[in-house]
């Protein structure tokens, strides 16, 4: 049954009626930090930027499309003076009183928040290294990587490089990104990744999780649930094996599911024909978290002291959180180590040596 070990799961019902582990006053200073937000353009990504270039990191939205960034770029600006009661130990804007002025910038310089544009196609493996390689060439630092980016049940559609398009996105173009900044992630340690899943990744059946055979297949045989549920299984797969890699450094890689966001719940009800869909939707809205709770999560794994100071000093690593800052147990596929490197293999294979680590 779909969701069985979610709903069979005492543990996730607690977590569903516990009180929150992080919040925005958690948030430490993160000035010298640099960090990379893909999706940065809206919903969950959006929000995470604006936290973390508000308490001092210099971050890069990595998103397809420039002007959809520069627009959130200037937003996000504007937000972060806005926001300072929800932000109570942010850098900026700065405290009343500090001699330090504002002043809007797309590179900081100016004294303001440090947020840049880095472009990046997810469905082009491609462009999703030649994306990596731009950053690699500024000759920055990278301490935070959060992969927000994706898509969710969308209509059927396949990538540049023919792979149904959830998988594409979700899974095989972060793998190439990612993978290709791991060494300037090792030069800048400690280090964290944030890893975007999804509860969905309980849906796939387990004798069939990730369907290999049929990832390039069009018309595809499965449907968008299944395919998109398909893509969060490699998410949490490729979280636990990229962990295993870098259990030696000091580079912290885990994996969330960030409940289910209000915009998130609106995009669908206006995408969906359906006045079923419609009404049933209006109920899900109403339990649906508000975008800035919802990634409050990634933010605690990207930021939190915690994570590194955990097992004696061990950190956290190659773990599933949900809401919010709440570690559970993920869907038992996923233990299946033989899995994960296969997984890793097809990915590396499908990227044509892009990303080797
Ligand atoms: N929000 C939820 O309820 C929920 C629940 C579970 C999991 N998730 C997952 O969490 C992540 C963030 O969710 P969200 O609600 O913030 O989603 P969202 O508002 O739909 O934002 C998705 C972001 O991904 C970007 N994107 C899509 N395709 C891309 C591509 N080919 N290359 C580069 N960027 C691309 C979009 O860029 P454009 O602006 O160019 O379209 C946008 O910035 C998603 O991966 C989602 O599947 C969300």
């Amino acid at each position: 049954m779909p969701f069985e070990n979610v709903l069979c799961n005492p543990e996730w019902w607690k977590s569903f009626f516990a009180k929150d582990r992080f919040s925005y006053d958690e948030i430490p200073d993160l000035s010298g930090k640099v960090c990379i937000v893909t999706g940065g353009t809206g919903g969950l990504g959006y929000a995470t930027v604006v936290a973390l270039a508000a308490h001092g990191a210099h971050v890069f939205l990595a998103c397809r499309n420039r002007v959809k960034a520069e627009e959130a770029i200037e937003r996000a600006q504007t937000d972060i003076l806005q926001l300072q009661f929800d932000f109570p130990n942010a850098t900026y804007p700065p405290q009343k009183g500090s001699e330090q002025p504002y002043e809007k910038s797309y590179s900081g310089v100016a004294g303001g928040p440090k947020l840049e544009f880095l472009e990046l196609d997810l469905a082009d493996m491609n462009k999703a290294h030649f994306a990596a390689k731009d950053f690699l060439s500024r000759g920055l630092p990278l301490h935070i990587l959060v992969n927000s980016a994706g898509i969710m049940m969308e209509e059927h559609d396949m990538s540049a490089d023919g792979y149904e398009h959830h998988f594409a996105i979700n899974h095989l173009g972060h793998f190439v990104f990612t993978n290709a900044l791991l060494n300037r992630m090792r030069e800048s340690q400690p280090a964290r990744i944030v890893i975007m899943s999804s509860m969905a990744h309980e849906i796939p059946p387990s004798d069939k999780p990730i369907d290999f055979p049929h990832l390039r297949t069009s018309p595809p045989v499965q449907n968008e649930v299944l395919l998109y549920a398909q893509s969060r299984v490699a998410n949490v797969l490729y979280a636990r094996a990229l962990a295993r890699r870098l259990r030696h450094d000091q580079i912290y890689v885990n994996v969330v599911h960030p409940g289910c966001t209000d915009l998130q719940v609106q995009k669908k009800i206006r995408a969906s024909d359906s006045r079923c869909f419609k009404h049933f939707s209006k109920l899900w809205l109403r339990i649906a978290y508000p975008v800035r709770r919802g990634a409050l999560t990634a933010l605690f794994l990207a930021t939190s002291a915690k994570v590194e100071e955990e097992g004696g000093g061990k950190g956290i690593r190659g773990r599933y959180f949900t809401p919010i800052a709440y570690q559970l147990t993920p869907n038992p596929v996923t233990d299946d180590v033989d899995l994960q490197e296969r997984l890793w293999a097809y990915s590396e294979k499908a990227a044509q040596g892009n990303s080797k680590i």
